[in-house]
């Protein structure tokens, strides 16, 4: 294996995992004479430069340490080979050590790593490996090469998810213990679960793979379902096992792999326009109380749904309120409450154009920042079809009334843009059977678990403030690494 790391990297794998000590080689800490045997316990760090074990070697901890043995002297046995490892892989600089999560008790494995971590180990980071599913609930009949059947039963196939959620709230969720998953196959809800969690490495055992006509690795659709979520996660890939597949090498693996990135569903525009934004706790904004930045409201522009679908709504309203005949006498009072730099302001008038009506349109808004954009607007653009108003909309003495008023104040989340209390102070310059778009919206809540957001809400520390305090905190968020536990309900219709 060491001979072969520029085989590793022409053979285009990114790491190679491997024991730092023979698998078969017990080390004896306790019991003497054994304990004082001489000789190296393993093969000398020279064999690599330092750059190759920094990049290119994830270590893996011997499969007989069992730290939370019940027998006492296999236990101290076990805690001295593991620290051997972890500070052996400390030495070595390596960037990753893999650690095999066996059962559901591990608190003292636990307890040493996280002791291991703040004494001073700060580079390395740790891949816990658990198997989706416990090996006594692995099906006897499974056949390899042969696709696998899901499990439906949910609280077996949980198992091995409650021994990871017991070993990481033991390491206080630290942000150095990752997962390492192997690719057997739990049911859907469970496969969901782990979805939520720091997904780092998935362990892909050769014998998961299907052969095709040609004679090439394949995966079964189930499989390539979780592949293609784990490529979402940006988790790495580990292959395990010997070459299975007649005349082909590990590289066949990895080019099926990269086939499978390479053919996975396109983002949709709204994926793109969240795209560097996921999981990012964002404090939802207060467009009433603060004036917004010239940035936000370029960010808000870049919507790719929002614009389009208020034209539509404007254009189908035009068509609704104004018949043919009335087209050229016929003209609508469209009013803009918080029109921003004058996105809407452009949807409306795109509209009209569209549905060949006459519009006379107001811009109300009551940042005088963003009024100087509008005002420009009007200058260079509209010219008098579009009246630019510069103050709040509860307090404007409208000069008449509207056939539609535009709003756009919906917020993320509840009421966090105070739209009901701003547009209850324009009702009453709206004709009697005049049209509000949007004329109602409403706020979905879901409970979800999500390890990465759990940690970003915990690091924000204030001072004078209680820990606890960001826990109840509203934040938006473009949800990625999550899992929603359970059907959103609709919270109230305004
Ligand atoms: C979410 S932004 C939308 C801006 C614009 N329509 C867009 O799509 O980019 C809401 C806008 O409403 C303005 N606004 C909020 N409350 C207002 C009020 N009471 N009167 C006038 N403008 C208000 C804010 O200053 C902000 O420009």
């Amino acid at each position: 294996v060491l001979g072969g790391t520029s085989e590793l990297t022409r053979a285009a794998f990114d790491f190679l995992c491997m024991p730092l000590f023979h698998a078969r080689f017990r080390r004896e800490f306790e019991l003497a004479p054994a304990n004082s045997r001489s000789g190296a316990h393993t093969r000398s760090d020279l064999l690599l430069c330092g750059r190759d074990w920094n990049t290119l070697i994830v270590g893996k901890l011997s499969q007989w340490i069992d730290a939370d043995s019940e027998i006492e002297t296999e236990r101290r046995n076990s805690e001295a080979a593991l620290a051997q490892e972890l500070n052996f892989s400390a030495y070595l600089g390596l960037p990753v050590f893999m650690i095999p999560l066996k059962g559901p008790h591990c608190a003292n494995l636990a307890r040493l790593l996280l002791n291991h971590i703040h004494t001073g180990h700060h580079t390395s980071n740790f891949w816990i490996r658990v198997p989706l599913m416990a090996s006594e609930d692995m099906r006897e009949d499974l056949i390899e090469n042969e696709p696998s059947t899901c499990v439906d039963d949910t609280s077996v196939d949980e198992k091995t998810w409650s021994w990871w959620h017991s070993f990481r709230t033991l390491c206080d969720y630290n942000k150095r213990v990752s997962i390492e998953v192997a690719a057997d196959m739990p049911s859907d809800a469970v496969i969901d679960k782990w979805l939520g969690e720091p997904i780092k490495a998935a362990i892909l055992p050769t014998s998961i793979f299907l052969t095709n006509k040609k004679g090439f690795p394949v995966l079964s659709k189930a499989h390539q379902r979780i592949i293609f979520s784990l490529f979402k996660l940006e988790a790495q890939f580990i292959f395990t096992g010997t070459t299975r597949h007649t005349e082909k090498n590990f590289q066949s693996y990895l080019q099926y792999l990269e086939y499978l990135n390479q053919n996975r569903p396109a983002p949709n525009s709204y994926e793109l326009f969240a795209k560097g934004y996921e999981d990012y706790l964002q404090s939802p904004l207060q467009p009433l109380m603060d004036n917004l930045e010239s940035q936000t409201y370029e960010v808000f522009e870049k919507d790719p749904i929002k614009y389009s679908q208020y034209q539509q709504a404007v254009y189908k309203c035009l068509l609704d309120r104004v018949p043919e005949d009335q087209k050229d006498t016929n003209v609508q009072v469209l009013m803009v409450l918080g029109a921003g730099r004058g996105p809407l302001v452009n949807a409306s008038l795109r509209a009209a154009r569209q549905a060949d009506r006459k519009l006379k349109v107001y811009a109300v808004e009551k940042n005088p920042n963003a009024v100087i954009t509008l005002e420009n607007w009007r200058f260079e653009e509209w010219g008098d079809q579009v009246t630019v108003v510069s103050c709040d909309m509860r307090d404007w003495a409208a000069p008449e009334k509207a056939d539609i008023i535009v709003s756009e104040l919906l917020g993320s989340f509840g009421d966090n843009e105070l739209s009901p209390e701003c547009l209850d102070g324009a009702q009453h310059f709206l004709k009697d059977d005049g049209v509000s778009i949007p004329s109602s919206y409403t706020s979905f809540l879901a409970p979800l678990s999500s390890s990465k957001l759990y940690n970003e809400v915990r690091g924000c520390r204030e001072r004078d403030k209680d820990p606890e305090c960001h826990f109840e905190t509203p934040y938006v968020v473009r949800l990625h690494n999550f899992h929603q536990l359970a059907e959103r309900k609709r919270t109230r219709l305004v």
